[in-house]
């Protein structure tokens, strides 16, 4: 069986005094029965690995780069995250894919990256608006999620979180059905390219909009394994129920 994920994507929000929202979660959850990720910005990620020492709760990067080191000022190498403290990454946000141009196949070297240095990567896919629309949500979910995921990918370190870009800090949701055809397609494609073994062992997780009304609906969706949450993982009074409800 799959183990549940619930994660937060602190996106570029937080400074030292954010740490206490860390504190608070720990002892709102001290012995979760749910993998909790958090991935706060970079600056944070070596405090919070600190912080969260001897609870389950893990730390995670937003981006790295797929080279191991050299002359990228402003960037980080998965193996310096891992040295900071973290044991994951969020890779092909699309805020990234957006703001920096990244498309899938440089998504598919820095999980590459990621995997080499020992981190779980969650690789984020999902369909704009217009795609949607358009009737191109598989198309587009099933090219990226080709191109993105890596050969290294296993059942412990790979995670997809599907993110409609429509659903991004909007307040709006996709129906569970339309979720769950999502999830359900990924899982079908992950089954075919690695087998039963890592296709049916990764985990997928929704993210857009999730808060604590509405995520025990997304957690019922079949295939949904978790969430990948923006705002809502900003502060543990939030963040907290939604945990509650994967548990
Ligand atoms: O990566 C999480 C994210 O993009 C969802 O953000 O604020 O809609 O929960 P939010």
């Amino acid at each position: 069986m799959r183990r549940k994920l619930a994660a937060g994507n602190w996106k570029m929000n937080g400074t030292l005094a954010d740490l206490e929202q860390i504190e608070a979660l720990i002892s709102a959850h001290p012995d979760p029965s749910v993998d909790l990720l958090l991935c706060p910005p970079a600056t944070l990620i070596h405090p919070a690995a600190a912080m969260v020492r001897d609870h389950p709760l893990t730390i995670g990067g937003q981006d790295c780069h797929a080279e191991t080191g050299g002359a990228h000022t402003g960037d980080i190498a998965a193996a310096q995250l891992a040295d900071a403290g973290a044991r994951a990454v969020i890779l092909g946000h699309s805020e990234r894919r957006e703001d920096h141009e990244e498309d899938s196949e440089c998504v598919r070297a820095k999980a590459r990256a990621a995997h080499a240095a020992g981190l779980m990567a969650v690789i984020c896919v999902g369909e704009s608006l217009a795609q949607r629309e358009a009737l191109n949500t598989l198309d587009i979910i099933g090219g990226q999620v080709s191109a993105s995921v890596p050969d290294t990918a296993t059942g412990e370190n790979l995670v997809i979180a599907y993110e409609p870009i429509w659903a991004i800090g909007t307040g709006r949701i996709p129906t569970p059905d339309q979720i769950g055809e999502v999830h359900d397609f990924i899982r079908a494609r992950l089954e075919r390219r690695f087998g039963a073994g890592v296709g049916r062992s990764a985990r997928l997780l929704y993210g857009g909009s999730v808060k604590p009304d509405n995520a025990a609906t997304v957690f019922a969706v079949s295939n949904v394994d978790g969430a990948l949450v923006g705002g809502a993982s900003l502060s543990a009074a939030e963040f907290s129920p939604i945990i509650a409800a994967l548990e």
